[in-house]
């Protein structure tokens, strides 16, 4: 609830993602991907704080956290999702399977946007409040905004479709704009993919 106030519509289901999770009994292959999944939540809240401005920006923490995402995102991802291991105990939806292309769309959309945020990690937040704003980097400022906010704007709509985000598009984000959109990556793959337990 607090974290959803605060980030803003930006990241819809952001709370849902990072709430405390069980692993209801799984074992094998689906605890192995709850687990990654759970490492990769680790990460949205750790960063969270930074992006909220509650702890200071730390372009090496946010280039990290990317790292570990981007590991667990595209192939990684869906290598741990094979036919059939659907069922209880998982909340993997039929549809993972029915739908695979999209699935795995999105789960490289992950990848891409992960490698844009630790590209993007030295730009800094959007307010520029906790960036590490350098000189050269000024005088495109204004530019980069506009985009960053064309961009944002696009988002929604792109979600869900496996969107052609490219990371050098990205790496022109500030690390916040970024990080809310790999939020709503998460979002957007469990709203279609992930059975609604709670
Ligand atoms: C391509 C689709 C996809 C993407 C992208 C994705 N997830 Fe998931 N996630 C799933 C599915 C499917 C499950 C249910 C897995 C199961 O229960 O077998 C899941 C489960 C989870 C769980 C619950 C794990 C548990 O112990 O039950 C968490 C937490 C989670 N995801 C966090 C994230 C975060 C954070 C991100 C983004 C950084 C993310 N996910 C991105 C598909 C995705």
């Amino acid at each position: 609830m607090k974290i959803q106030k605060i980030i803003g519509a930006g990241a819809i289901g952001l709370a849902s993602i990072v709430a405390a999770y069980a692993h209801g009994g799984a074992t094998g292959i689906v605890k192995e991907r709850m687990e990654a999944m759970g490492t990769m939540s680790d990460v949205v809240k750790a960063l969270l704080a930074m992006m909220r401005g509650e702890t200071a920006y730390n372009a090496d923490a946010v280039r990290d956290g990317a790292e570990t995402i981007r590991r667990h995102a595209g192939e990684a991802l869906t290598g741990l999702f094979p036919e059939g291991s659907g069922g209880e105990p998982s909340e993997a939806k039929a549809e993972v399977w029915s739908n695979w292309d999209e699935f795995s769309a999105l789960a490289a959309q992950l990848e891409t946007l992960s490698e844009g945020l630790g590209l993007a990690a030295d730009n800094g937040l959007m307010s520029g409040s906790g960036g590490q704003a350098q000189g050269g980097m000024m005088g495109g400022g204004t530019g980069m905004m506009g985009s960053a906010n064309t961009m944002m704007g696009g988002t929604a709509p792109m979600m869900g479709r496996g969107g052609s985000f490219d990371a050098a598009a990205l790496a022109a984000m500030p690390a916040d704009g970024v990080f809310n959109m790999i939020a709503q990556s998460c979002s957007a793959c469990h709203t279609k993919f992930r059975l609604e337990k709670n």
